[in-house]
Parts: structure tokens; C-alpha cells; sequence
């Protein structure tokens, strides 16, 4: 049997590469009108990065990395988000003693996941995500969430959600887990496994299983809401007066936790409301870090971002059916008769693609009517077709195969006439 592709994960193929590059080219561009900046970090890193930084409570370190020794017998896992190694590299080339703060930042590339597959998850996806280091201003959480909020809007989506919320700061999160802690333990008994682990830990997590989700005591957990302090509250407010200044619709949804650690005031999601979109409707989500640089070593760095998937974003798209433009890329195909013909052609389609024309040619000698055919195919421009004729008289025949009209072009003149049309 032949070897086939592993579970949760894809080939993209010529035809839909295309979306993919689009995309990516949109979310470039938006990147640098907001005045964020490429950075690559590495596919692995050291297991401890996301023990430490994502948090070893969570779903993601407990049961979805893909961790290995390598043969220097070092525990390393391939990236299950980007936010980690992005705040490692920060603390590590010290960007924090930049000039320019705070540091905004962006990334593009593949983030594994060992979860069950499904339309919408699977176990090598694509995240676009930004980060921003260096500034602990709820107008910068307006920005970021602004930026993730114009590439959808820049693509065609128009059924969307954001739905924020405050996560408060150190002093409202400490109320707040004692608050769960006395609310879950008298019954914790009733609860899974993971609850049961998470309870002295980290009880907001016990908010975000899946399998105790209908337990009584979830809906009449404390909310976060009321544990914020003055100043949490105050943050969150000022971040909600910004969105309306933009005029950024939102709800507020004291539920919504996050499944990293890292989080702090703001969190948000952006889903999709389109009709015929599975079950899966979170289409990005970010939020607050402000302790995360100091747990990797670094200082006191406050930061913001959001991750989205490519895949999830084209899904959205397919509910919405909105198609994304299609470059027209063929200026030339070359359709040739006889050895002496293809001998032209041959150095007529190098010397386009130096005149940074995009040029084809038949290679597997087949007749004319197929050669056309095939330029029909690939949506050509133009064919210039060589026959014996033509090689004599230095010219070919030019056609324009959206108005059908056509020209005899001296093969000096060629690259010009394809050029200026
Ligand atoms: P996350 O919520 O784990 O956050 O993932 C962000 C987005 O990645 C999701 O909303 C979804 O679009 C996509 N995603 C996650 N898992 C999968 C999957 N298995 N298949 C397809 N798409 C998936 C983070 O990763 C944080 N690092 C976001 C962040 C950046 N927070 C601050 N800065």
C-alpha cells in the first residue's frame, strides 16, 4: 500500500496554495501599515519554554504536545503555539533595550497539536499571529485586536463575533481562585481527574473542561467579573471606550477563559456566525501576558497578541462563499510547429521570463490543437504561435485569447507588445 499523509494534517496543492499565499500577502501588507515586524523563530524549542510558559496544568502541555529526546538525549517539543517562543527570543536578543517600544511583531508557520482531527483542528495548522512587548496600555489591546479584526473584514468576512474579557490582574486572580477553590472542593469529588488535579493548581482551568462542562456547580461558579479590582476594571473600561472609538463591535462575555496560563486583563475571541460552519466557530483568539517574559527569565516586559488559523480563516471564508481574487499569471504561452519552430520557442520563453514575463511551452511535442488547448487551460494572455512561416518572416502570430484578436509581432518587438498590452 502506498504510504499515505499522518492524521491531522494536509497538502496544500497548486490551485488552493493560491488562497494561502493571498492571505498571506494581505496579512503582510496590513503588518506594516500597523508597523509590525517578521520575526522566525524555531519549529522546536526546549519542552520547559511551554511547560513554563503556556503552563503545565493546561490541555496543551498535558496531553497535545508532540515532545521527543533528541539524540543528545534534550526534551524537545515542536511548537504548539507561537506566543512562548516569541517572548523567549524577545527576552533572549533583549529586545526589551530597543529603542523603538514597544517591540510589534509578527509571524507566519506551521504549530502542532496532538488533538482528536476534525473539521477545523487538525494536528499541523497554520497560526498568523502578532505580538506586541513592551507596553501595558489598553490602547495597544485595541490595536492588536483592531489589526486581527481588518484582515477578516479586508478578505470579505462579514459574519463575525468579538467577544472580550478581563481576566484581572494578579491581586483580582488571587480573589478569584480562592472564590473557585471554596465554591469546587467540598464536591470536587464528582469531577474528572483533570479537575480533581487542577482544583489547588489552577481551578479557572476546571472552568474550561470538557467533560464536567454540565456540572451544576459550573454555572454557579464565581465569575471573574466580580473579583476585578478597581484597577483591572478600570482597564478593561478604557479598552471597551477605544473599540467603540473605532467604532469595533463587541460583546462581553465574563465566561470566556482562554486554554493558555499566560493570560492577564484581556482576553478575546473572534468567531465566525456564519450559517454551515461546523462546530468549530473560534476563528482567533488572544489576549494579555504581562508576567510572561519575567517567567522566562526575562524582565518585566508587559505584552498583547493574538494567533489565527489559516485554515480556520479559509473555512470562514467557504461559509461565507467568498472567493478570493485569482491572479491571472500566464502573459505568454508559445505554440509551436516543427523542430525549427520549437528550437525558437525555446529561447523566445527563457528570454520572456528574463523580460520578467511569465512564459510557457509545450515540452511534450504534442499537436497545435493541443498546445492551444493547454494555453486555454493555464488561462494564457496571449499565445504567440510560430510555424514555419513565421521563422522565416521573423514574426509570430499574437492572439489575445480574452478579445481573440490578433497580430503579427516581429519576434524584436515581442516582449514589448506582451509587455504593453
Ligand atoms: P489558541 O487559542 O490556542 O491561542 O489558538 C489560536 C488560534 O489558532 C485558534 O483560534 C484557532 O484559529 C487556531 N487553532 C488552534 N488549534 C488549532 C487546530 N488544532 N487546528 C486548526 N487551528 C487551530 C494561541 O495559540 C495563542 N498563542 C494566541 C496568542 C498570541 N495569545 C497571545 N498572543
Amino acid at each position: 500500500m502506498s504510504i499515505q499523509i499522518p492524521r491531522g494534517t494536509q497538502d496544500i496543492l497548486p490551485g488552493t496554495v493560491e488562497k494561502w499565499q493571498y492571505i498571506e500577502k494581505v496579512a503582510k501588507e496590513l503588518c506594516e501599515q500597523y508597523q509590525y515586524k517578521e520575526i522566525r523563530t524555531p519549529l522546536f524549542e526546549h519542552t520547559e519554554l511551554f511547560e513554563r510558559g503556556v503552563g503545565d496544568t493546561t490541555d496543551i502541555v498535558q496531553k497535545e504536545m508532540y515532545t521527543f529526546k533528541d539524540r543528545g538525549e534534550r526534551s524537545l517539543t515542536l511548537r504548539p503555539e507561537g506566543t512562548a517562543g516569541v517572548v523567549r527570543s524577545f527576552v533572549q536578543h533583549k529586545m526589551f533595550g530597543q529603542v523603538n517600544q514597544p517591540v510589534k511583531l509578527f509571524y507566519t508557520g506551521p504549530m502542532f497539536r496532538y488533538e482528536r482531527p476534525q473539521a477545523g483542528r487538525f494536528r499541523q495548522f497554520v497560526q498568523f499571529g502578532v505580538e506586541a512587548i513592551g507596553s501595558d496600555d489598553p490602547s495597544i489591546d485595541a490595536e492588536v485586536i483592531s489589526l486581527a479584526m481588518e484582515l477578516y473584514t479586508r478578505l470579505g468576512l462579514k459574519k463575525l463575533k468579538l467577544v472580550i474579557n478581563s481576566l484581572g490582574d494578579t491581586e483580582s486572580r488571587i480573589a478569584h481562585k480562592e472564590a473557585l477553590i471554596n465554591h469546587f472542593k467540598p464536591r470536587i469529588n464528582e469531577f474528572c481527574h483533570d479537575c480533581q488535579m487542577r482544583l489547588e493548581k489552577n481551578p479557572l482551568r476546571i472552568l474550561d473542561c470538557k467533560k464536567d462542562r454540565d456540572h451544576e456547580l459550573m454555572a454557579t461558579a464565581p465569575s471573574l467579573a466580580d473579583y476585578l479590582n478597581a484597577e483591572s476594571s478600570a482597564y478593561f473600561k478604557k479598552l471597551q471606550h477605544y473599540l467603540t472609538l473605532m467604532g469595533i463591535e463587541f460583546e462581553v462575555d465574563s465566561n470566556l477563559v482562554r486554554g493558555l496560563d499566560y493570560y492577564n486583563h484581556t482576553a478575546f475571541e473572534i468567531m465566525s456566525s456564519a450559517e454551515g460552519f461546523g462546530a468549530i466557530t473560534t476563528l482567533c483568539g488572544g489576549g494579555r501576558y504581562n508576567g510572561l517574559s519575567e517567567d522566562l527569565g526575562g524582565p518585566s516586559a508587559p505584552g498583547i497578541g493574538f494567533a489565527l488559523s489559516i485554515e480556520r480563516l479559509l473555512s470562514a471564508l467557504d461559509a461565507e462563499s467568498i472567493e478570493l481574487p485569482a491572479e491571472a499569471v500566464l502573459d505568454c504561452y508559445f505554440v509551436t510547429m516543427g523542430e525549427q519552430a520549437k528550437d525558437k520557442a525555446v529561447e523566445l520563453t527563457y528570454k520572456a521570463r528574463k523580460h520578467n514575463l511569465s512564459a510557457e511551452m509545450d515540452t511534450l511535442n504534442r499537436k497545435m490543437k493541443a498546445q492551444l488547448k493547454s494555453a486555454d487551460r493555464l488561462k494564457a494572455k496571449f499565445v504567440a504561435i510560430i510555424g514555419e512561416n513565421e521563422l522565416s518572416e521573423g514574426t509570430s502570430v499574437v492572439k489575445n485569447l480574452e478579445s481573440g484578436t490578433q497580430e503579427n509581432v516581429t519576434f524584436e518587438k515581442l516582449f514589448d507588445y506582451l509587455k504593453q498590452s
